[in-house]
């Protein structure tokens, strides 16, 4: 048993050193996850969907080509596999993400929170799976925002998953160990089980926090 566990881990980095060639970038550093293929939950898109789309949209979003300085904020990496309901790996889907900047601001007119916008962040990126239905972003951990008066929402970040073969998929993922998860009322809305699947545990490695988060599509 560990040492099917150890050659499955061994094969993980194997293809994780792939995907991180295949993407050109020496951020994508590996690591090993067990994933299951229960759907990911559907959450709508909010308010706060670009309305038009940044010249920069690359998966990098902690800078913009034509600017010196970085995005304000922790650097986190994010990565997974997007997968149908037999966990079969999705190729060729396309990822969207969009988010607030540290300070918990989008970069959207109707987004009347007073906090500071970053005229570094890239506030949307963009990825395809390759042949295993794996993509990567790097990006900064988002600032929690007020929703209402009465409700002020996680850090999340918002994902579209695209893919010609399935339907549409619309989520967000959150991060663990943060209370507001706990009193959050779109998270709250989910099974016990689906939030477990929208919530990614960070860990360290090599100096950079790394989350994996895993999207089922349904067929
Ligand atoms: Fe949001």
């Amino acid at each position: 048993m560990k040492n099917n566990f150890n050659q499955r881990r061994r094969n993980f980095l194997k293809r994780s050193f792939a995907l991180g060639a295949l993407i050109t970038s020496d951020w994508l550093v590996p690591s090993f996850v067990y994933s299951n293929c229960n759907l990911t939950p559907q959450e709508s898109s909010g308010p706060f969907y670009p309305l038009s789309y940044p010249l920069d949209q690359d998966n990098d979003l902690t800078y913009l080509k034509d600017k010196s300085q970085k995005a304000n904020g922790e650097i986190i990496y994010i990565k997974g596999v997007v997968q149908g309901e037999n966990c079969e790996p999705v190729s060729k889907a396309t990822i969207e993400i969009w988010q607030a900047c540290a300070t918990g601001r989008y970069n959207h007119p109707e987004d009347r929170n007073p906090a500071e916008l970053d005229p570094n962040f890239q506030y949307f990126g963009k990825a395809i799976t390759n042949e295993r239905g794996e993509y990567g972003f790097k990006t900064i951990k988002p600032g929690s925002y007020p929703a209402s008066w009465f409700w002020t929402r996680p850090p999340h970040i918002h994902f579209t998953v695209r893919s010609l073969k399935h339907t549409e998929l619309t989520t967000q993922m959150y991060f663990s160990g943060e209370p507001l998860n706990s009193k959050d009322r779109l998270l709250q809305n989910h099974s016990k089980e689906e939030q477990e699947k929208s919530i990614v545990t960070f860990y360290k490695e090599k100096q950079k926090q790394i989350g994996q988060f895993n999207l089922t599509l349904k067929g």
